[in-house]
C-alpha cells in the first residue's frame, strides 16, 4: 500500500477529519503552555499554524480574548473550521485561511503568539522556526509541539512508522539546539502525558476506524488502508516509551535579531 495512492488519502481524511483533533494534545496541556506566556497583551494577535479542524483554535479562543488567524493547507479542514467558527459565534475574532505555513503573506513582526501543535515539522523544524521568528514581534511567543525520540535505537517498526512522516525527527536535545539556532529563548517545555495522545486523538480514531470497517466491509482496498491507519495507535500502545511529544514555549528576544535570515519570509 503506497501513501501516494489517492485512495489512501481519501480514507485517511475520512478518518482524520472527523476527529476532534488531528494530533496528540489536550486542553490541559494547551492551558499549561499558555500559562508560560506570561506577559501577553490583553487581546493578543495569535496565529495558529497547521490548525487542522481547529481543536486547539477553539481552546485558544476560549482561553484568551485575542484575535486568531488559523492556517492549514488542507482546504476541507479549513472549510469545516469556518463552519464551526460561525456556529460558535466567533467570526468577529477568529478567521481560518487555507495557506502554506512556509509562504504566508501576513505582515512580518505582526503576531504576539504563534501556536502550532504537531505541525511545524511538516516544513522542517529549522525552516518553521525561521518563518515564525519573522512573523513574531520582538518579545512574541511561539508555543509548539514536536515529536522527539526518547531512546536511541528504537525498534525498526517504530522507526519505520515515523520515517514515513518525519524522517528528520530528533531528540529533545536536537530540538533545543534548533530552537537556540533559530534565535529563540526557551521559556519552558514539558512532555505531553499519555492521556493527551488518547482522549481526543487515538480513542476517537479507533472508534472512527471501527465504524468505517463496517462501511467498507466488502471493500478490500479501503479495509487494508484502515488496517494501516489502525497501526499508529497500536504502535503507541506497544512502544510509547521510545518517543514523546514535547510542548515548547519559546520567545523571540526583544534585543537581538535571529541568527541567519530570521527577519525574512520562508
Ligand atoms: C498532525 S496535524 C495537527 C493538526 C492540529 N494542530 C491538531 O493538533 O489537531 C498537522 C496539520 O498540519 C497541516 N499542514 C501540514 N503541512 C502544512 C503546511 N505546509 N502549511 C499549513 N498546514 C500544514 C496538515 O494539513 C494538518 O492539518
Amino acid at each position: 500500500m503506497t501513501e501516494l495512492n489517492p485512495r489512501f488519502w481519501e480514507v485517511f481524511f475520512e478518518v482524520y477529519e472527523n476527529l476532534p483533533r488531528q494530533g496528540p494534545g489536550n486542553r490541559a496541556c494547551a492551558a499549561r503552555a499558555l500559562g508560560l506566556c506570561r506577559d501577553l497583551p490583553e487581546c493578543p494577535a495569535i496565529l495558529d499554524l497547521g490548525c487542522g479542524v481547529g481543536g486547539q483554535t477553539f481552546q485558544l479562543a476560549e482561553m484568551t480574548s485575542g484575535s486568531i488567524v488559523a492556517v492549514d493547507n488542507h482546504a476541507p479542514s479549513i472549510e469545516r473550521l469556518r463552519t464551526a467558527i460561525a456556529r460558535n459565534g466567533l467570526s468577529h475574532r477568529v478567521s481560518a485561511i487555507v495557506g502554506d505555513m512556509a509562504h504566508l503573506e501576513q505582515p512580518l513582526g505582526s503576531f504576539d503568539l504563534i501556536w502550532s501543535e504537531g505541525a511545524l515539522y511538516s516544513i522542517g523544524l529549522g525552516n518553521a522556526l525561521r518563518v515564525c521568528h519573522g512573523l513574531l514581534r520582538p518579545g512574541g511567543y511561539l508555543a509548539f509541539t514536536d515529536a522527539v525520540w526518547c531512546k536511541e535505537s528504537p525498534p525498526a517498526e517504530v522507526k519505520a512508522g515515523f520515517d514515513v512522516d518525519y524522517p528528520t525527527m530528533g531528540s529533545l536535545d536536537d530540538d533545543v539546539a534548533a530552537i537556540h539556532d533559530g534565535g529563540f529563548e526557551i521559556v519552558g517545555h514539558f512532555t505531553l502525558p499519555d492521556e493527551a495522545w488518547w482522549d481526543d486523538f487515538y480513542t476517537p480514531m479507533e472508534a472512527r476506524i471501527a465504524r468505517l470497517r463496517s462501511k467498507y466491509a466488502s471493500d478490500l482496498e479501503a479495509s487494508a488502508i484502515l488496517d494501516q491507519l489502525a497501526e499508529e495507535p497500536a504502535m503507541h500502545r506497544r512502544y510509547s516509551d521510545f518517543y514523546a511529544y514535547e510542548f515548547f514555549v519559546v520567545r523571540r528576544p526583544f534585543w537581538i535579531g535571529p541568527k541567519g535570515a530570521g527577519t525574512t519570509r520562508g
